[in-house]
Parts: structure tokens; C-alpha cells; sequence
């Protein structure tokens, strides 16, 4: 912009003019593919101002070839899977062991390749050594540590960033009771950090941790510590969020705003850990929602200036933790167990080169919607899922209200199912689906269903109603957010009663914008002060978290509003 203002307008004319036609020369002369087409991701990440990175196991680092190239070529961001934990750094106290540490910081610095440390205190991989020691050999033990193993790469230019502290919530939000916390209290966490900062002062420090991609207890919990930590001058420069999603359990969909609300309390943000698994065997339909989640998260950290990139925890499935880990799962990276590139790949590769894509196959038609939980505002509908075979793999799907010559949208969404709000009363909607992909090709339309709101009223004691949508869920646990209450009548509410049942084992862990009592399987959720009242048409909504048994996958249902 301000190069073009010192250039006079004949000059720039000419500028353009010679443009034009190097452009049509090379139509002409080049093949049509775009020429960075088939660049790779650290080239396209480079370019968006943004890393690129990968996990990186020592022993196929060392011996194969293939595994070498690709971490090489592909990549501008390494973080070590496991060899700079401590079980590895520091086997027995006082005995160091840098050998993988330095074989994945020697690799990263002959391709030119950045290092993120991972990980200094951990609940986890830290021998029991340390997790028996008293309160003060421990934070002495900790405190060593943190100076030996991030003092070694302070000078080194490669070695940019540390997770200081990994892990150190539990599910519900509260600090985990780790052999760290039990003997040393939360002060362990600044005191690290503070350690980190003496160690290595140039190094971005980080806290990470997982299942906190969305809006949730746990993601809320990260943030009031984070805010505090910053607040008491404990150098806490930036937030890992790990990213180990599964399809089966839906997507983030607010993880773009969640990185957002940390990013305004002047932190670094990043993608540290990302995986997305499935339930085996592997299909194309999986690997296509698959796909979709590892171009979402690329997305939503491009749209986040203060978003440093984003790390694949591996790249390849012949070498992941996920089969070992999560029974019955696996597949979770973008290329295969022979090196292949998958849709996922492409996925990553085309939203970082900003969308770039020779995809021009529209993904099939989605299965006709059917509508369930109709209420006088709103309804769910579910259909069956579209594939997408052109490999910009599905992006989501947008709801039409057939209406003529312009059918209007109501409700878009990245799974196959999608609740409808703001429905007028005792209405009739005739409504279908397209499916888009990565590339915007938009399938042909879905078969129309159609339904009809009900009259309004509510439920006992209306005029209100509740949905319940499940946020994201995990083996034994879920949030639900947003339950929607909308206020149906003609009068405003004044305070607003949602009952919903509880499936048997369940517990609600955490709440917020409602007071929660469960008696039995029934919850009771009262609104507050400042969303009580709602004006006739108004909605508002509160959310909850859950934990339930391993292995059970049921959620809540039958959510009911009053309003006096
Ligand atoms: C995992 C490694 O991938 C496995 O090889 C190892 O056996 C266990 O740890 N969160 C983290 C990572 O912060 O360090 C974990 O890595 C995955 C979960």
C-alpha cells in the first residue's frame, strides 16, 4: 500500500499492464495447476505468518528415510513426543540424559526448523523418584530440573518455547490432584514458571492442556488461572491447546472464539497436540469428517492473529499414540501407516495456502432431514451424513427453507444434524440440506422434509422452551451449551425454570448462567439475576458439564421450561 503511493499513477498503470500480460503468458505456457500447488505446508504456514508442526518419535527419526523426509520437508515446528519428559531427561535425580532431547534439536537446526519444548513438570512420564519425595526435596527437585533441562537449550536458536506445565487440570475444572499439587500445593505452577523464565529467558512459556478446545468448565478454569498467574506477574506467555479430538464426539465449534478470549488477555495461543480419531476400521465418510476437523482447526487459529500455529501430533498412522491409547480408535493423522497422504492432508495443506484447491467434484446429497424435538421456536433435524470424494473433503452443511424463488437459510453446522432456532409458531417448514466442501462446492439438494411448530404455551407452566445441544463429549464425560431457553409467550419472563432428566450414573460437574439442583435423574436449572428476564421472542442460554461411566454414550433429553 504504501510502496503503491510513491509509484506515479502512469507507472503504475504500466506495472499493471506488464502483469497482465506475464499473467497470460503464463496461462498460456504453464501447466493450469496453481504453482504452489503442491507446496509443502510449512511453505503455505510460512506464508500466513504461522507454524506448522509435528511430533517427532526418536527411533523412526533415526532409522527411516521416508519419516525423515517428510518431518523435514513438511513441517517448520518440532516438538519431541516423548524424549524431553522427564522420564527420559532425568531418569534417577541428578543423572541427565540428553541424547534423544538432542537428536530432535540437532534435526530441527540442519531443516532450519523450530523447537517447542515439551514438557518440564507433568504429572505424568515423571519417575517416581520425584513422586516420592517431601515437600521441599520436591520443589528443589523441580526447580533443578527446570534449570538443567531448559538452561541446556538457552542459547540454543533453535529452541524457542516450553510447555512449563502440562495437564494440571482435571475434567471438571478444578486443579488435578496430582502427586504435585498433593505435595506442594497449587504455588507449584508459578514456581515453575518462574524457574522456566530464570532458565531460559528468551523462550515463550506455555501452559497446555487438553479438552479445553471449546467453551467448557475445564477451558473456563485454564482461562481464570491464566488471567490470575499474568495478574501476580508469573510469566505465563502462552496457552497450549492439545487438540486430541475424535469425530465420533463432535467438534468444537466455539474453539475459534475460545482462543479468541484468551488471546484478549494478551497471551500466545497455539494448537499443541492435534489428532483426530476415529472408531476402526477407516472409511472415506471418516476420513472425510475427519478431514473437515483438521481443516477447522487450521481455520480457526488463521483467523486468530495471536494463534502461533498449529502442531500434528505425528504425522504419520504407522506411528501414533492413539491405537495404544484409545481402544478400538486410531487413524488419526493426515497421512498413513505406508506414507500416503490422506484427505486429512489435503485438508491442511489447502486451508493454509488460503483455500487454494482443483477440487471442483461437489461432495453427494445429504439423506432427507428428519425433525425431531419441535417446540414453537425451534426443532432438531439429523440426516444422513454426505461424502466427499474431490479431496477438499466436507466442510458442513446449510438448512434451506423452500419458499419460492430465494429459499432462505436457517441453520448451518459442520455434523450432520442441526437444532433450528427463532421458528415462528404454528408454522409449516418445508426445509432440505446441501453439503459444501473444502473447495465451497455445494452438493445438490436433499429431499424436503417438512414440519410445523407448535403453537406455543410451553411446557407445564410456559410460555418457554428449552433445547439441549451436546457442546462436545468425551469417554465419561460431556458438555451440554448452549440449553436455549426462548421466552414464547406475550408477556416478558420474569425468572425461568428448565427441568431435563439425567441419564442414570450421570453427574453434572459444573455449570454456568443457571443455578443446577438434581434430585434423582431430574436437574432443575433457574435462571439468575441478569438473565431472568426475557421479552417475548428472547432467548438466552446456560450450559452445563457432566461426567458419566467409561463407555456409556448417553446425554441428557427431555428439556422442559416454565416461566411464572
Ligand atoms: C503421549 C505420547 O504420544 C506417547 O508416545 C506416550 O506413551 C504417552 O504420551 N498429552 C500430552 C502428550 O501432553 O505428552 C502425550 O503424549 C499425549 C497426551
Amino acid at each position: 500500500m504504501l510502496s503503491s503511493s510513491l509509484i506515479r499513477p502512469g507507472a503504475r498503470i504500466r506495472t499493471l499492464a506488464a502483469t497482465a500480460l506475464l499473467g497470460l503468458l503464463a496461462v498460456f505456457l504453464l501447466p493450469v495447476t496453481p504453482a504452489d500447488a503442491s507446496a509443502p505446508l510449512r511453505q503455505h504456514a510460512a506464508g500466513r505468518g504461522k507454524f506448522i508442526g509435528t511430533a517427532l518419535a526418536t527411533g523412526p527419526l533415526s532409522n527411516e528415510t521416508q519419516y525423515r523426509t517428510i518431518a523435514a520437508t513438511e513441517f517448520s515446528q518440532i516438538t519431541a513426543e516423548n524424549a524431553m519428559k522427564w522420564d527420559a531427561t532425568e531418569p534417577s535425580q541428578g543423572q541427565f540424559n540428553f541424547s534423544g532431547a538432542d537428536a530432535i534439536v540437532d534435526f530441527a537446526t540442519q531443516n532450519n526448523q523450530q523447537v517447542h519444548g515439551h514438557t518440564l513438570v507433568w504429572h505424568s512420564q515423571t519417575p517416581s523418584w520425584v513422586q516420592n519425595l517431601g515437600a521441599t526435596a520436591m520443589r528443589t527437585a523441580m526447580q533443578n530440573h527446570i534449570s538443567q533441562v531448559a538452561g541446556r537449550y538457552a542459547d540454543n536458536p533453535a529452541l524457542v518455547s516450553w510447555d512449563v506445565v502440562n495437564e494440571v487440570f482435571d475434567d471438571n475444572g478444578n486443579l488435578r490432584t496430582s502427586f504435585w499439587y498433593n505435595t506442594l500445593g497449587q504455588s507449584y505452577i508459578a514456581d515453575a514458571f518462574r524457574a522456566a523464565r530464570a532458565a531460559d529467558p528468551d523462550a515463550r512459556l506455555c501452559i497446555n492442556d487438553y479438552n479445553v478446545e471449546g467453551i467448557n468448565a475445564k477451558s473456563t478454569a485454564m482461562y481464570n488461572l491464566v488471567s490470575s498467574l499474568r495478574q501476580q506477574g508469573v510469566p505465563v506467555d502462552c496457552v497450549g491447546f492439545q487438540g486430541h479430538l475424535a469425530i465420533q464426539y463432535g467438534f468444537p465449534n466455539d474453539l475459534q472464539q475460545n482462543l479468541q478470549r484468551f488471546a484478549d488477555l494478551g497471551v500466545q495461543v497455539r494448537i499443541t497436540e492435534l489428532d483426530v480419531r476415529m472408531q476402526m476400521p477407516r472409511d472415506s465418510a471418516k476420513d472425510a469428517t475427519q478431514a473437515t476437523y483438521y481443516r477447522n482447526v487450521v481455520n480457526a487459529c488463521l483467523a486468530v492473529t495471536a494463534c502461533a500455529g498449529v502442531t500434528i501430533w505425528g504425522f504419520t498412522d504407522k506411528y501414533s499414540w492413539v491405537p495404544d491409547t484409545f481402544s478400538g480408535q486410531g487413524a488419526a493423522l493426515i497421512y498413513n501407516e505406508s506414507y500416503q497422504q490422506k484427505p486429512s492432508y489435503t485438508a491442511v495443506h489447502d486451508a493454509l495456502a488460503g483455500g487454494t484447491s482443483t477440487d471442483t467434484t461437489p461432495p453427494t446429497a445429504p439423506g432427507p432431514p428428519a425433525a425431531t424435538n419441535i417446540t414453537a421456536s425451534s426443532a432438531t433435524l439429523t440426516w444422513t451424513a454426505s461424502t466427499d470424494s474431490g479431496g477438499s473433503g466436507l466442510a458442513g452443511y446449510t438448512v434451506y427453507r423452500e419458499q419460492g424463488s430465494t429459499d432462505p437459510q436457517l441453520g448451518q453446522s459442520s455434523t450432520a444434524s442441526v437444532t433450528l432456532t427463532g421458528l415462528s409458531a404454528n408454522t409449516q417448514y418445508q426445509v432440505y440440506v446441501r453439503a459444501r466442501d473444502g473447495a465451497g462446492n455445494l452438493s445438490t439438494p436433499s429431499a424436503t422434509a417438512t414440519f410445523t411448530t407448535t403453537t406455543g404455551g410451553g411446557g407445564p407452566g410456559g410460555p418457554c422452551t428449552a433445547t439441549g445441544t451436546v457442546q462436545t463429549q468425551w469417554n465419561n464425560g460431556y458438555v451440554v451449551q448452549p440449553v436455549t431457553v426462548t421466552n414464547t409467550g406475550t408477556a416478558p419472563t420474569n425468572g425461568w425454570t428448565v427441568t431435563f432428566t439425567l441419564p442414570a450414573g450421570h453427574t453434572v460437574t459444573g455449570s454456568w448462567n443457571a443455578t443446577l439442583t438434581t434430585s434423582g435423574q431430574t436437574v432443575t436449572a433457574k435462571s439468575l439475576g441478569y438473565n431472568g428476564t426475557l421479552a417475548t421472542g428472547a432467548s438466552t442460554s446456560f450450559g452445563f458439564q457432566a461426567s458419566r461411566p467409561g463407555g456409556n454414550t448417553q446425554t441428557p433429553s427431555g428439556y422442559t421450561c416454565s416461566a411464572p
